[in-house]
């Protein structure tokens, strides 16, 4: 029998709690068997895996394994979708259609979010898995499959029967064996290995240095509440790695992230962030303003080095530029700030101007903010604008200090003011 190290490596599940080990050891056990296998467990705690995990360690592996989104097909077609229809059975019925049920014959079916079936295709399931039997919508004409079922749903199934939602017989004939997946502020041990992971992870997508967390920001990650579970954490660790030019992250950056509310633990402190924007949404987008000027200045930056091939010589011409993306107080070390990350390093060791050309194509590392800007053009433009207003307005129509809280020239400030027509 295959370990659960490694089938979490096979799978790409991190943690080692005893959760989500026990998770994995029940499936393992369930697979060689066509028992119908119920998983449990609130929005993204990972559901996903069980019924892959139990498909591929079953003798159906080399069968079909379709996952069917229960709760985003209309009413009006689950039956089709799962079972087929003959022609002419509705209008638009074409030609007779073979459904999910047939198709997978000796594989494996995951129906997600179960919870969300309607109550005549409740009907219909139930027959399906007690003798295998179901007819095609219009088809008067007894069909056989051999389907093994696995289902999820992240709703209290017992509430759901009571409010008359879900049929009990079916939910007890669905879950034959239930396999629950504790939610992640019960599994605090994983919390920071799995977004040390998705940090690195997006590091590499995003090819930039991976984000580090101070240990106040880890014990506050770990103390968050994390209702999203899962897909929540990895969202905030995306954000972060795109949208951070400091890569060691602080307790109150971190917090700034994380919605506040009855996900925060009373016992964290809530510095207010040092900006002067008010709004958590100004903040994410004075920094996605922040990182197109940066963006530009890169720009403006590889041209120079494209052109001239002379490390040496760029840096001395550009001292004042390099020092506004990398900081203040790191005009020697710059680079050596991301030396984790060898491409970036070879900015300063790489002399040969081919070879510099190749890989220190810096608007290439940073295409997702052009990808950012590209969906986002609007509503940037009109925040950019609503900023620029508000700064100045707080300054009295200084622009001097306005540019500078914007972090950007005043030239370019005069050029946005022209160009907005403020
Ligand atoms: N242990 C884990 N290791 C790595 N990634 C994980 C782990 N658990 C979940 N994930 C990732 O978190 C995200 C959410 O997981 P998943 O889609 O399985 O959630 P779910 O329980 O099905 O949620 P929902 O009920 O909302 O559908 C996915 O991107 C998944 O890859
Ligand atoms: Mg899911």
């Amino acid at each position: 029998m295959e370990s659960i190290q490694s089938i979490k490596q096979r799978f790409g599940i991190i943690g080692n709690s005893p959760g989500l080990n026990r998770a994995i050891e029940k499936s393992i056990q369930v697979s060689p068997t066509d028992i119908s296998v119920l998983v449990t467990g609130e929005s993204g705690v990972g559901k996903e895996s069980i019924p892959k995990i139990i498909h591929q360690l079953s003798h159906r592996k080399h069968g079909k394994y379709i996952a069917v989104n229960c709760g985003a097909i209309p009413e009006g077609t689950i039956d089709s979708e799962l079972f087929g229809h003959e022609k002419g059975a509705f209008t638009g019925a074409t030609a007779t259609r073979n459904g999910y049920f047939e198709v997978a014959d000796g594989g494996t079916i995951f129906l997600d979010e179960v919870g969300e079936l309607p109550l005549t295709t409740q009907v219909r399931l139930l027959r399906v898995l007690e003798n295998g039997e179901f007819i095609k919508v219009g088809s008067s004409k007894v069909q056989k499959t051999d389907v093994r079922i696995v289902a999820a749903t992240n709703v209290n199934m017992f509430d759901a029967i009571k409010k008359e939602k879900f049929r009990e017989d079916l939910y007890y004939r669905l879950s034959t064996v239930d396999i629950n997946l504790p939610p992640l502020r019960e599994r605090k041990e994983d919390i920071h290995i799995l977004f040390r992971k998705f940090a690195s992870d997006f590091a590499l997508k995003y090819k930039m240095p991976t984000i580090k967390l101070t240990d106040d920001a880890v014990q506050l990650l770990i103390k968050y509440r994390w209702s999203g579970n899962i897909r929540q954490l990895r969202n905030v660790a995306e954000q972060i790695s795109v949208l951070e030019q400091n890569r060691t992250i602080s307790a109150p950056t971190l917090h700034s992230y994380l919605p506040s509310g009855s996900n925060l633990p009373a016992v964290i402190n809530t510095t207010k962030s040092e900006s002067d924007f008010s709004s958590e949404r100004e903040i994410l987008y004075k920094v996605l303003f922040d990182m197109k000027a940066d963006l530009n200045d890169l720009k403006k930056l590889t041209m120079e080095l494209m052109k001239n091939g002379n490390v040496t010589d760029v840096q001395k011409d550009n001292e004042t530029l390099i020092q506004k993306i990398y900081g203040e107080n790191e005009s020697d070390s710059q680079f050596e700030e991301y030396s984790d990350n060898p491409e970036v390093l070879s900015i300063t060791q790489n002399s040969n101007p081919k070879t510099t050309f190749e890989t220190t194509d810096v608007s290439d590392k940073y295409h997702f903010a052009e990808e950012i800007e590209e969906e986002e053009t609007l509503s940037l433009h009109d925040k950019e604008l609503e900023l620029i207003k508000k700064s100045l307005e707080r300054h009295k129509g200084k622009r001097k200090l306005a540019a500078d809280e914007l972090g950007i020239s005043e030239r370019t400030l005069y050029r946005k003011i022209k160009q907005f027509d403020l």
